[in-house]
C-alpha cells in the first residue's frame, strides 16, 4: 500500500497542468468525494497497526502535493490569462480616420489666402444685425425692395434686428472702428426668407472684400479681381465685367469669368454662353464712407461680394446646393484630400 502511495506521489508530481481543465481533472481524480484520496482514506481500517502512522503521514503528503500542484497552477494560470489581457498603453490605438473640412470651409479658407497675399485680413461680422448696419448705412432708400418682409428675417419682436442677409454691413462694422488704410474680408454665413431648392437657400455663405485708402480707382479694383479669378479659377481664366446696380457702391458691376468647365466654349453649366458670374462690386457710394465717418474727399474704395456656395458648386461640379447642408457622409467625404 505505502508503495502505491509512493508511486502516486509521484504521478502527481509528473502531472502537467496547462489549462484550467486538466487542473479540475486532477482535483477530481484525487481530491473529490469519489477520488483516490478518498479511497486510500477509507482502507485505513485495514491497515496494521504498526504502520498506520506512516501510512497515514504518507496519505497527508498526497494530499498536500496535490493540493499545493493546484494552488501553484492556479497561479500560473492566472497570471497567464492576466497577460494575454492586458492592454499595452504603448501601442497605436484603433485608426479612427481622418476627417475633412467642409467644402464651404475649404473654399472660405481658399479665398481668404488668395486675398491675404495681397494684405487683405479677416474680420468677423455679425449674424444678428441692426436694419442700419445691414441696410441704412449701406444707402439703401427705405422703400427698397431687399427690406421686403418676403426677403429679410425679422425678429418678429423688434422689427429693427433681423438675420443678415449679406455680409456687406460687416463693411460699415469695419470703417467705424478702423481708419483708412482699409484691407478687410467679411466672410460668414448669411439668411434670406427664401424658398429651399436646388439653386437656392434660406441660409448660405458669402465673402465680403473691402478696400479704402487714398486714390483707389476702378482700375485697382478691376486688377485685383483679376488676379484672383486667375488665382482661384486658373491662370487662363478671363474676366468679364458688366454694369449693374447696388444701392453701397457706384458704380457697381458683376463680374462673370470664362466657364471653367468648358473654358469658355460654352456647355450645360455656363448655359452655353462661356461666362459664370461669380461676383458683384463697384467703387464704394460716398454716402456709405460719410456714414461710416471716412471723408469721401480724401478716401475712396472698392467693395465686392460673393457667394462661397456658388463658389464651391462651380469649383466642386455640385448641381444641388442642398448638399451643403445635409451632412451626408458620402457627399462630404469626396472633398478629402
Ligand atoms: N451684398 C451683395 C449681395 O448680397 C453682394 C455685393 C455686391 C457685395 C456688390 C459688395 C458689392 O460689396 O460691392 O448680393
Amino acid at each position: 500500500m505505502i508503495e502505491k502511495i509512493k508511486e502516486l506521489i509521484e504521478e502527481v508530481e509528473q502531472f502537467k497542468i496547462d489549462t484550467k481543465e486538466n487542473a479540475e481533472q486532477l482535483r477530481l481524480k484525487f481530491l473529490s468525494k469519489k477520488g483516490i484520496i478518498a479511497e486510500i482514506f477509507s482502507e485505513f481500517k485495514k491497515v496494521e497497526p504498526a504502520q498506520k502512522k506512516e501510512y497515514g503521514q504518507r496519505i497527508n503528503s498526497l494530499k498536500q502535493k496535490v493540493e499545493e500542484k493546484l494552488a501553484l497552477a492556479q497561479e500560473a494560470l492566472e497570471e497567464k490569462f492576466q497577460k494575454q489581457n492586458d492592454i499595452d498603453i504603448t501601442l497605436p490605438g484603433p485608426n479612427f480616420g481622418l476627417g475633412s473640412h467642409h467644402p464651404i470651409t475649404m473654399v472660405t479658407n481658399e479665398i481668404i489666402s488668395i486675398f491675404s497675399k495681397l494684405g487683405f485680413t479677416v474680420a468677423e461680422g455679425q449674424e444678428i444685425e441692426d436694419d442700419y448696419h445691414n441696410f441704412s448705412a449701406l444707402n439703401f432708400p427705405p422703400e427698397h425692395p431687399a427690406r421686403d418682409m418676403q426677403d429679410t428675417f425679422f425678429i418678429e419682436t423688434n422689427p429693427d434686428i433681423l438675420l443678415r442677409t449679406h455680409t456687406s454691413g460687416g463693411q460699415v462694422r469695419v470703417m467705424e472702428k478702423q481708419k483708412p488704410p482699409i484691407r478687410v474680408l467679411v466672410p460668414g454665413r448669411v439668411f434670406r426668407n427664401e424658398a429651399i431648392s436646388a439653386r437656392s437657400h434660406c441660409i448660405f455663405h458669402q465673402i465680403e472684400g473691402l478696400y479704402i485708402d487714398k486714390k483707389v480707382s476702378f482700375a485697382d479694383l478691376k486688377q485685383t479681381l483679376m488676379y484672383f479669378a486667375k488665382e482661384f479659377y486658373g491662370e487662363k481664366t478671363e474676366i468679364r465685367l458688366r454694369p449693374s446696380y447696388f444701392p453701397f457702391t457706384e458704380p457697381s458691376a458683376e463680374m462673370d469669368v470664362s466657364c471653367s468647365i468648358c473654358g469658355g466654349k460654352g456647355c450645360t453649366i455656363c448655359k452655353n454662353t462661356g461666362w459664370l458670374e461669380v461676383l458683384g462690386c463697384g467703387m464704394v457710394h460716398p454716402n456709405v464712407l460719410k456714414n461710416c465717418g471716412i471723408d469721401p474727399e480724401e478716401y475712396s474704395g472698392f467693395a465686392f461680394g460673393m457667394g462661397i456656395e456658388r463658389t464651391a458648386m462651380l469649383r466642386y461640379g455640385v448641381t444641388d446646393i442642398r448638399m451643403f447642408f445635409e451632412n451626408d457622409m458620402k457627399f462630404l467625404s469626396r472633398f478629402k484630400y
